[in-house]
């Protein structure tokens, strides 16, 4: 059975005190609320994660990283390695979100890199993909995940792909406040789930996990996890505020 999860991307927000708090708050939601069987991934800025992890830890969740190097080791100034993650007790690391393809330029080959060397420290890749709005407007928005999901992941074995959560995150619902509807997104994950199946098989391609991300929040998140393959949310705005990242923990039906 794939897992049910959800997790929070802070992105480069909140001041060390904030940060520290946020996660105390989100501690209490936890407490008071539960999580049922969804898995809580946490994902604050790097320099967070050693506070974050040492709370995480004692209190049933997990902290991923936002990026990390595509270099292993060296002299690669201000790089942060896969290894000095997965040595502070850091689970996951989002890969390939769309604001690290726009801004910093991340191709698919060297998001390739990174998934790889994710897993080779026993981490696991929230790999992210989504079309832009002139993409979906000109209806190439399959090709172009096709692509990235391809370039990316694909050169992975049946055992390997297997660690790999996916999030598709539509660029143009991205901090917008315009989600995909729940048929776009459900189309889109059934899409997703048919090329793995192409590529590896249906055990393979029903074992993992395919989140939503863009605009997700406490209002629309159960309509969109509703959906047989939507299996959570990759959360962005929503994740600053516990009682609403905690209610889309709760938010499966
Ligand atoms: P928003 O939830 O703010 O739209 O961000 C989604 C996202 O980019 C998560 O990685």
């Amino acid at each position: 059975m794939r897992k049910k999860i959800v997790a929070g991307n802070w992105k480069m927000n909140k001041d060390f005190q904030d940060a520290e708090d946020l996660m105390f708050e989100i501690v209490d939601e936890l407490t008071e609320n539960g999580s049922g069987d969804t898995e809580v991934i946490v994902c604050p800025p790097a320099v967070y994660l050693e506070m974050s992890s040492d709370i995480a830890a004692e209190n049933g969740f997990m902290v991923g990283a936002q990026n990390l190097s595509q270099w292993e080791s060296g002299a690669y100034t201000g790089e942060i390695s896969a290894s000095m993650l997965h040595s502070m007790g850091i689970s996951h690391c989002i890969l390939g979100h769309s604001e690290r393809r726009t801004y910093f330029g991340e191709t698919d080959k060297v998001i390739a890199t990174k998934v790889d060397l994710t897993l080779k420290y026993g981490m696991t890749p929230i790999y992210c993909c989504g079309e832009v709005l002139a993409e979906r407007q000109s209806e190439k928005h399959f090709d172009v995940v096709r692509t990235q999901v391809s370039e990316a992941l694909f050169h992975l074995g049946k055992e390997a792909v297997s660690q790999v959560i996916i999030a598709y995150e539509p660029v143009w619902a991205i901090g917008t406040g315009v989600t995909a509807s729940s048929a776009q997104a459900q189309e889109m994950h059934a899409f997703i789930r048919s090329l793995l199946t192409e590529k590896y098989g249906e055990e393979v391609s029903a074992e993992i996990s395919i989140l939503y991300g863009g605009s997700c929040n406490a209002k629309n998140a159960a309509e969109l996890f509703a959906n047989p393959d939507v299996d959570g949310g990759l959360i962005g705005g929503a994740a600053l505020k516990a009682a609403d990242f905690v209610a889309i923990v709760n938010s499966f039906s």
